[in-house]
């Protein structure tokens, strides 16, 4: 990860300067030294580029003078308007800008320490890349960018704005990071191998393989996994930040930990109800909802959290093979549930159902959300701006829709009702895992639900949002990691303390 350093102002001698500038503002600070240091070509480069620090707009000028390979003008809007999201995308317009300089000094003396640290957290952000698997790339076309300097009135108070942060931003590269890895080197086992390595955060990282699961009873999730070669697993984090373990003593807790589950199918091929063959290498990343828990877990862990949380994930892969299951298999799951499995395909419930059920066995938490790439009928429904929302707890479900709009991961709520219940009645067993094709996103939160003990729950389906095929401001191309920051603000904001 990009290194994140603090400094008073003073203007570099070399390399790339950034110059944050608010609309109408004037020139004043690091701005105004750059400026007559120049001779004057900042202010003249700005008027030609009839630049006036317009929210969005950027300004690059090269060599300038002083030493300066470029002076990058970033437009922050009325200052007035200023919000996190928007010093966010700042930071990001500064990592496509200058992606060759291997530092950047940032002035951000006009700036409060926080709103310097929501900066940084952009670049940081954008300038993220998996290339791990690029052996051919010639050195000048790779991204130098290795160091940011936070110029700012009070760098101690910037860098505690920012510590925190860092840990959400290490979180949501652990999400990016295991999203974007192939299937044949992510499977099941692979990542729990992952998981485990994250208790150097100080999170408790406990594995449990198919001999546990089948002690337990875990049909629905072993029935999923039975075709594979690549054994599946469960992984169960904890993060003890409230009540001692990770975190120091508090005592502040109320004893149940809050909890997150998340969808693991490390490769969905549908199994004997296989999928078609255009785009099914996407399946890759049906693992995303585990993978953001588990991100949000390292995130709790590296911003230390005052909270105690567990996140859960079902590592499973769908496989076609001579022991896969059946259209017509009935497998009993770890709730004594039976489920009538009509299509294959529709995996991820039934690794949901069991994991879910465990959780508030096990755990007894304060409430559950799952996440999972759970439908494609989601993506009709939605595209890529929300994730769909399914919730017995209207007062959670509200509290999600507000932190997400903060965020900007937003989430829209879908109903529930008896009536969708029916939809999922099986002839021979107590449900089946399809619906029709009506509703089949709430079809498939009617399922998990019937795994739910009245617990508050929230589910989210992230098909639509796990996955981008464009960059924005702070979010490059491929695996987003929608949900570390939502779930991550959702505890800081209302279970913390
Ligand atoms: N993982 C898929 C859902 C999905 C599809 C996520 C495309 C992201 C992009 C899920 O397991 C699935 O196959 N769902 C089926 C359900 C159907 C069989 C009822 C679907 O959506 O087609
Ligand atoms: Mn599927
Ligand atoms: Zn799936």
């Amino acid at each position: 990860m990009l290194d994140v350093a603090f400094a008073k102002p003073a203007l570099p001698k070399s390399g790339a300067l950034v110059l944050l500038i608010g609309e109408g503002e004037m020139p004043s600070g690091l701005w105004q030294q750059a400026d007559e240091a120049t001779g004057g070509a900042i202010a003249r480069a700005l008027a030609a580029a009839e630049f006036k620090g317009a929210k969005g707009k950027t300004c690059m000028i090269l060599a300038p003078g002083a030493g300066l390979s470029r002076v990058l003008a970033v437009g922050l809007g009325k200052p007035a308007e200023l919000k996190p999201l928007g010093l966010n995308e700042a930071g990001g317009a500064i990592a496509a800008a200058l992606p060759r300089e291997t530092t950047i000094a940032i002035a951000a003396g006009t700036l409060q320490a926080g709103q310097a640290a929501e900066v940084a957290f952009g670049t940081v952000l954008r300038a993220y890349r998996f290339d791990r698997y690029r052996t051919k790339e010639k050195a000048e076309d790779k991204p130098k960018l290795g160091k940011i300097t936070m110029l700012t009135a009070e760098p101690p108070r910037a860098k505690a704005a920012w510590d925190p942060l860092d840990g959400v931003a290490n979180g949501i590269f652990v999400t990016r990071d295991l999203v974007s890895e192939p299937p044949n080197v992510l499977n099941p086992a692979e990542m729990a191998d992952r998981c485990k390595k994250l208790s150097e955060l100080g999170l408790k990282v406990e594995i449990l393989g198919p001999r546990e699961m089948t002690r337990l009873g875990f049909g629905a999730l072993l029935g999923v996994a039975q075709g594979s070669v690549n054994e599946p697993r469960m992984v169960v984090m904890h993060w003890n930040g409230a009540s001692g373990g990770g975190g120091r003593k508090r005592g502040g807790g109320t004893g149940k930990p809050v909890a997150f589950i998340g969808k693991g199918v490390t490769f969905d091929t549908g199994g004997i109800s296989i999928k078609p063959a255009g785009g099914m290498e996407d399946m890759k990343w049906d693992m995303a909802g585990a993978g953001t828990v588990v991100g949000l877990m390292a995130a709790l862990a590296g911003r230390k959290a005052k909270v105690d949380a567990v996140g859960l994930v079902g590592l499973v892969e769908n496989m076609p093979s001579g022991s896969a299951q059946r259209p017509g298999d009935v497998v009993k799951t770890y709730s004594g549930q039976t489920v009538e499995v009509i299509n294959t395909d529709a995996e991820g419930r039934l690794v949901l159902a069991d994991v879910l059920w465990y959780c508030q066995q096990k755990f007894d938490p304060r409430f559950m959300i799952d996440l999972a790439t759970l439908t494609g009928a989601m993506i009709v429904a939605l595209g890529h701006e929300y994730a769909g929302m399914f919730s017995n707890d209207d007062a959670l479900a509200q509290k999600l829709l507000a932190v997400g709009n903060d965020v900007n991961e937003k989430v829209w709520r879908f109903p529930l009702h008896d009536e969708y219940d029916k939809l999922i009645r099986s002839d021979i067993a107590d449900m089946k895992n399809i619906g029709g094709r009506a509703a089949g996103s709430i079809s498939a939160a009617q399922f998990i639900q019937r795994f739910v003990n009245k617990k508050p729950w929230v589910h989210l389906d992230i098909a639509g949002m796990a996955w981008s095929g464009k960059t924005t401001a702070y979010v490059p191309k491929g695996a987003t990691a929608f949900g570390v920051r939502l779930l991550d603000r959702l505890v800081a904001e209302h279970f913390e303390g």
